[in-house]
Parts: C-alpha cells; structure tokens; sequence
C-alpha cells in the first residue's frame, strides 16, 4: 500500500478523498477536487531577492487583503497533464509551452515571468512529490495547476511589489459530465463576447474565466456542456468555447480560428493541428463563420483539460444542427482523440519529441 496518509488541509479540503493513494478508484474519476495530491510547489518573487522556492505540503495561501491578485487581479494560469505511459513511466505532454505561456502571461500582466527552468522544475518536482496520484495508463492523469499571483500589497492600481508562483496538481479524469468519448452539446452565445480585440483573451488570465460564468452557468442549466463564444467586432466569426479551443471539418479540411490575441493559445490546439496534418488533413488557421460552422460535416474542441472532444450538437438563434449519431463520437474527433492520447501515453512513437520524462 501506498504510504501517504490523508490528511485534512487547513482550508478543510479533504486531501485524497479521506483515502491514501492506493485506494483511489481509478474508474470514477472526475474532473475535480476530489483527488488532490498532499504536495504544493510554492515560490515568492521581490525584486530584491529574485524567485525562492520550495515543495511544501497543500495549505492555503497567506496574503493580505490588500494583495494586488484580491484588489487588482494580477493571476494567471496554466493547465498541464501528467500521464502514465505504456512503458509505465510518467511524462509531461509539451511543458516548455506552458512555460513559455506563462512567461508571455505575465508580460501582459506586468508580473515578473518566471524562468522558464525555474517553472519546469516546479512542475517536476511537484509531479515527483506526488507521483502516486498518476492513475494507471489510460484511466486518467495528474491535473497540474500552476498560478502566477501578485501577492503583494498595494492600494494605488500598480503593479504588486512581490509574486508568488504555485503548482498544485489532482488525479482526474473526464472534463466534461458524460465522459470522454460522449459528445458535448454546445450553444452559441449571443448576448456576451468572452474577448475584444487589444483585450486579454490570450493569456491564460483568471480574468477571463469568471466572465463567462454567468453564461456557462445558464447554459448547463438548459443541459448544454458550455458556450461557443463569436468574436466581439462582427459577431460572425467562432472564438473559442469558455473552457477550450475549437475546430471545424468539412471533407478532408479541417479549420480552426487564427490567433489574432483574443483566442487562448492552446498547447492542445497547436497539436492538433500539427497532428492532423501529419494524418493528411488539410489544416488551415482561419476565420469560421458561424453558417460555416452549422454547415459543418464536424466539430470538435480541444484543451488541456478536455483533450478532444466532439460536439454532439450546436445551437444558434434557436437552431440545433446535430453532428454524427446521436451519444457517439464523430469519426475525425474521435481518430484525433486517439492519435493524440497514443501519442501521450506512448502508446505509439513520439516522433515529433513532446513527451517530457518526470
Ligand atoms: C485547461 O484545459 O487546462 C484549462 O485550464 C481550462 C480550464 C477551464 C479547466
């Protein structure tokens, strides 16, 4: 059996589900909190003293109320996986573009990136500290979050004299409620845009995501998955989705919306799109308008924490146009779903070098 004790946080989450890591039903797992590994990675930044870390086991951040994050919202974020391979080792899928996201974030931010070494070693170190949280191969991965916060206090709108870096990271399984291969039921959002242009829709800024709550929230209250937003200047182009990125396939063509600074800068979209190319698709970053979009013989989303998932319907102005057999995959999605998690669990050859040993 495993060692690690469960023990309680002191902001009262359960660590491990009350259970060691032995006893984690592999089988059941969501995407959630319920499987949150006993050790955090946290570092502080001063101008003077430069980044100092270290592991330490979860508890709540100590911060003041008039912390920059609490006043001003200096926060941003990234969404990596470890997973366990065929050969039964754990790797990480791309870390270096995370890193480099996260430098690019918090340039936007005016916070201080942190090295891009410093980051991965974070992340390393977090996986090693908690690698009984890897679920077996296939049954899901080690969730890594980690959080860029000015922490420091201040009252004048400025920048936070002091940052500070975490990662912490829980076993989960699918995003999305029906589970990985059940395809998602999306609507179109016509009241809100999640991003303008000359705004902040590509960085991986918390900023971004608590505005599309309210919409997300009514959404799933009508049983959708969640919201394909159109761009804020016409109102005709697809974005992204609140949680992931998006693509279209007609024929062999498969397109998805260029990165003009509004849509997230998916490590998972940028695969894929290598992916399907090496598949034979014709691949192509381009704007998608919303008829195109219905028109569409597929759709399917990506992202870190969804990986790919195809969409079973999409709804615009009253408008349901279903994709494929209703509760199954469609073929693309599912042949890039497949391509790509081989490919992360070493089940095929990385031959394009992502996987990173933990
Ligand atoms: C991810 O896919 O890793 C994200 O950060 C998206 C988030 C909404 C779960």
């Amino acid at each position: 059996a495993e060692t690690d004790s469960a023990h309680s946080s002191s902001s009262g989450l359960t660590l491990s589900n009350g259970h060691t890591a032995a006893e984690i039903d592999w089988d059941n797992l969501g995407f959630g909190l319920d499987h949150l590994a006993p050790t955090m990675y946290q570092a502080t930044f001063t101008p003077e003293q430069g980044w100092s870390g270290q592991l330490q086991p979860y508890a709540p951040l100590q911060m003041d109320p008039s912390a920059q994050v609490l006043n001003y919202g200096q926060s941003i974020f990234e969404g990596m996986k470890a997973q366990r391979t065929a050969g039964g080792n754990i790797v990480l899928f791309r870390p270096d573009e995370n890193a480099a996201r996260m430098m690019a974030g918090a340039e936007r931010l005016s916070m201080p990136p942190p090295p891009p070494e410093l980051f991965l070693e974070a992340v390393i170190s977090t996986v090693r500290a908690n690698q009984h949280y890897v679920p077996p191969l296939g049954r899901g991965s080690l969730y890594i979050r980690p959080l860029l916060l000015g922490t420091g206090p201040i009252l004048g709108l400025g920048p936070a004299p002091s940052y500070t870096l975490v990662v912490y990271c829980a076993a989960v399984g699918a995003y999305f409620k029906g589970g990985q291969l059940t395809p998602i039921d999306l609507i179109v959002e016509q009241r809100f845009h999640r991003a303008a242009p000359g705004g902040m829709g590509g960085t991986k800024a918390a900023g971004n995501y608590s505005p599309v709550l309210v919409v997300q929230l009514a959404a799933k209250r009508s049983g959708y998955a969640d919201v394909l937003y159109l761009d804020a200047k016409t109102d005709t182009y697809l974005e992204e989705v609140s949680s992931c990125n998006i693509f279209t396939v007609k024929g062999n063509k498969i397109t998805t919306p260029p990165l003009q600074g509004t849509i997230l800068p998916g490590v998972t979209r940028k695969s894929v799109i290598q992916l399907a190319r090496q598949l034979g698709y014709e691949v192509e970053e381009a704007p998608v308008s919303i008829t195109e979009a219905m028109a569409a013989d597929e759709i399917f989303t990506t992202g870190t924490a969804v990986v790919v998932s195809a969409v079973g319907s999409l709804t615009y102005k009253g408008e349901k146009k279903q994709f494929g057999e209703r509760g199954e995959p469609t073929k693309v999605a599912l042949q890039i779903y497949e391509t790509l998690t081989a490919l992360q669990q070493q089940r095929t050859k990385d031959t394009f070098g992502w996987l990173v040993p933990v």
